[in-house]
């Protein structure tokens, strides 16, 4: 296990209102089209799932899910690009996936662009199957890209 995730002051926290600035400076560094802050306070508002991880006081990585009618959908899942590969996105998407079972979910689904290779193994590796393609659904300069639907049976 990588050092960082044994680091008693790394823990995960429900995401709060006045934490949008910090995760949307993260959400801005790491996405090419990234959520604007509305979004964000949406999913607050709306009661979904987002939760931080943090190292002290810094926010490392944050993950929002849904869940309605017995469905989890994960919307984002973050983690700041000097803290990657140490398993704070494992973590974080561990977190989501008790949480979606608590809340009655018995099947989770995402959405990654095809092109999001380390995405794309983070979450096979979780134990989610491909369902299908949803043909140029993501923009990309110049153009668009495919997203890979994804489902977990909990
Ligand atoms: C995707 C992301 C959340 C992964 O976070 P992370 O903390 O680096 O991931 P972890 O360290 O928990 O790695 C878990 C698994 O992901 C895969 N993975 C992680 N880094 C990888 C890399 N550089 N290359 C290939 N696979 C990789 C591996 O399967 C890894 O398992 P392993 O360590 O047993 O090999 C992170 O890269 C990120 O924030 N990317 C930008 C935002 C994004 O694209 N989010 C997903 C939107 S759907």
């Amino acid at each position: 296990m990588s050092a960082i995730l044994k680091d008693p002051h790394l823990q995960l926290y429900p995401m709060r209102l006045v934490d949008v600035d910090e995760v949307m400076a993260l959400e801005r560094r790491c996405y090419e089209f990234p959520w604007t802050s509305g979004i964000f306070t949406d999913c607050l508002a709306v009661g979904y799932c987002c939760w931080t991880c943090r190292l002290d006081e810094q926010i490392l990585g944050y993950a929002v899910m849904s869940v309605a009618a017995g469905e989890a959908h994960i919307l984002n899942v973050c983690v700041h690009p000097e803290y990657r590969g140490h398993g704070l996105g494992q973590r974080l998407l561990q977190r989501l996936l008790t949480l979606a079972g608590k809340h009655g979910a018995d099947s989770v689904f995402l959405e990654v662009r095809a092109s999001n290779l380390v995405a794309l193994g983070l979450y096979r590796k979780t134990g989610f199957n491909e369902i299908g393609v949803r043909r140029g659904y993501y923009p990309v300069r110049g153009g668009r890209e495919d997203a890979i639907l994804l489902a977990l049976s909990l």
